[in-house]
């Protein structure tokens, strides 16, 4: 059976477990260098009370988690969000990114968050397809955003507005 919760601490090893399989693929993100259990931890208590985590759980095993983190420090921008959602390898493609991504959605509405925004690689068909599905926008890309081992690669910036601001 699979289930939605708030991440914690608990969860550090898993999270950096499914994330680690993420950066190694190549496709998801511009970071390259692995993430240990303690650095997840690190970033979980930073986030607590003010952007949430959410794990997806099959039969007690966490197969997945999305997250939500600052977007800018100014103040006009604290409603806004950058988000992240990553699902373990062996578990992709069965529902369980849009299972992350509604719990995310409806975390960030409870916390009174109005915007999600994320950029994501154009080849990456799983994610712009989960994420057209879970109302994101793609809103244009940006060209040569970054280099990825040496090359060059554009990213699709995607947006979703949430509770107040989506009536
Ligand atoms: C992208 C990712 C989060 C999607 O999660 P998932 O659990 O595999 O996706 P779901 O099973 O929830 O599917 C959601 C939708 O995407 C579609 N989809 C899933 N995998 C797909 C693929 N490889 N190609 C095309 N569409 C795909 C599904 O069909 C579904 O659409 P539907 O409801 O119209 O049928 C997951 O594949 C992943 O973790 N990839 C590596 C990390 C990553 O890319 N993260 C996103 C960074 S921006």
């Amino acid at each position: 059976m699979t289930s939605t919760r708030s991440a914690t601490e608990a969860d550090a090893a898993a999270i950096a477990r499914i994330y680690n399989e993420g950066i190694a693929d190549r496709l998801a993100t511009f970071e390259t260098e692995p993430r240990s259990p303690d650095d997840i931890a690190h970033i979980l208590k930073e986030r607590t009370g003010r952007w949430p985590t959410v794990v997806v759980e099959r039969d007690g095993t966490v197969i997945a988690w999305a997250g939500a983190s600052e977007y800018r420090r100014r103040p006009c921008y604290a409603g806004v969000a950058e988000f992240s959602v990553y699902v373990s390898r062996a578990d992709r493609g069965a529902g369980a990114g849009r299972a992350a991504m509604e719990a995310l959605v409806a975390a960030c509405e409870q916390r009174g968050l109005y915007k999600l925004v994320s950029r994501v690689f154009p080849e990456n068909e799983a994610s712009r397809k989960l994420l057209a599905r879970v109302g994101f926008r793609e809103v244009g890309t940006y060209r040569r955003h970054a280099k990825l081992d040496g090359e060059w690669r554009d990213t699709v910036i995607v947006e979703r507005l949430v509770g107040e601001a989506a009536d």
